[in-house]
């Protein structure tokens, strides 16, 4: 690719997603837009460039930060976030709590945010309802999310019986396949948000936010400007969850460190 028509792309998808490429990034990055461009039948990246440029819908611009982001995930990734949630989850309801909302800020294709249900389903008795809200930029992954169906190599972090309990088996073609219970699902709603474009449309007073593995993605300032709008929509003493790779930059005064990479607003 041509260094110009690089760059130009870092900058279009730093501007729509907040996504930062260094030079370094430039096979990866040429990869991905190549597969893009063998779906359009297009050769040249300059061509490629243009056509996200002039679409005016910016539907190929979607297409774009799509092909381009990370989506890796799975279910149970980096457990003690979850034995901790666990933990938390079972404190608040012996302490009187009857809701509990949460938001999971990039959930790609949904392992997270129904790892985050089963495990409050699990934590919680039946008076009090879970009610989670799960965000992601692309609209592929969201799409998989929604419709919560898994390989049998995705689930294999998934205890036997969590499995049983929360997921139904496909029969005959689809024996390889699991879905997500409807009960579980219904507890998630999924949108698309930009995490690149504060405020987001997400009600506040929130118990509990996952941004996990995804702010590595960012630059500084776009990360110390997420974190102070998420320290806005929690409550006092709700958590914030990021990446086990992941700590916050710059001061934020009223989140105090809990865990490794689990932050408790103070007050
Ligand atoms: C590596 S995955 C992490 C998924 C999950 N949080 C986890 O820890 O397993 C990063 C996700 O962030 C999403 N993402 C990237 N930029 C984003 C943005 N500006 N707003 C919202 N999501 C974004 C990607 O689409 C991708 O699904």
């Amino acid at each position: 690719m041509e260094p110009a028509v690089f760059n130009k792309f870092r900058d279009v998808i730093f501007e729509s997603s907040g996504i930062f490429l260094t030079e370094h990034k430039e096979a990866l990055v040429s990869a991905r837009i190549g597969k893009r461009m063998r779906v359009l039948n297009i050769t040249d990246y300059g061509h490629y460039l243009q056509q996200v440029m002039s679409d005016e819908t910016g539907g190929e611009l979607r297409e774009l930060v799509n092909a381009i982001s990370t989506n890796v995930t799975h279910f149970f990734r980096e457990n003690q976030h979850f034995d901790f949630l666990s933990g938390v989850l079972r404190q608040w309801s012996q302490n009187g709590s009857r809701q509990v909302r949460i938001w999971c800020a990039a959930c790609a294709s949904g392992e997270e945010p129904y790892t985050i249900a089963m495990t409050a389903l699990e934590s919680l008795p039946g008076t009090v309802q879970p009610r989670l809200i799960a965000s992601d930029i692309s609209t592929k992954v969201l799409q998989i999310a929604k419709f919560g169906v898994y390989k049998d190599s995705d689930v294999q972090n998934i205890s036997k019986v969590l499995l049983r309990r929360y997921f139904q088996k496909g029969v005959g073609r689809a024996a390889d396949l699991y879905r997500i219970k409807q009960e579980v699902r219904d507890l998630v709603s999924f949108n698309q948000i930009n995490l690149s474009t504060p405020p987001y449309p997400v009600k506040g007073d929130l118990d509990m936010i996952f941004c996990r593995n995804v702010m590595i993605y960012f630059n500084q300032e776009l990360r110390r400007r997420l974190v102070e709008h998420f320290e806005r929509l929690l409550k006092a003493g709700g958590y914030l969850f990021v990446g086990l790779a992941e700590s916050l930059s710059g001061a934020h005064r009223n989140l105090a460190t809990v865990e490794p990479s689990v932050y408790q607003k103070i007050n």
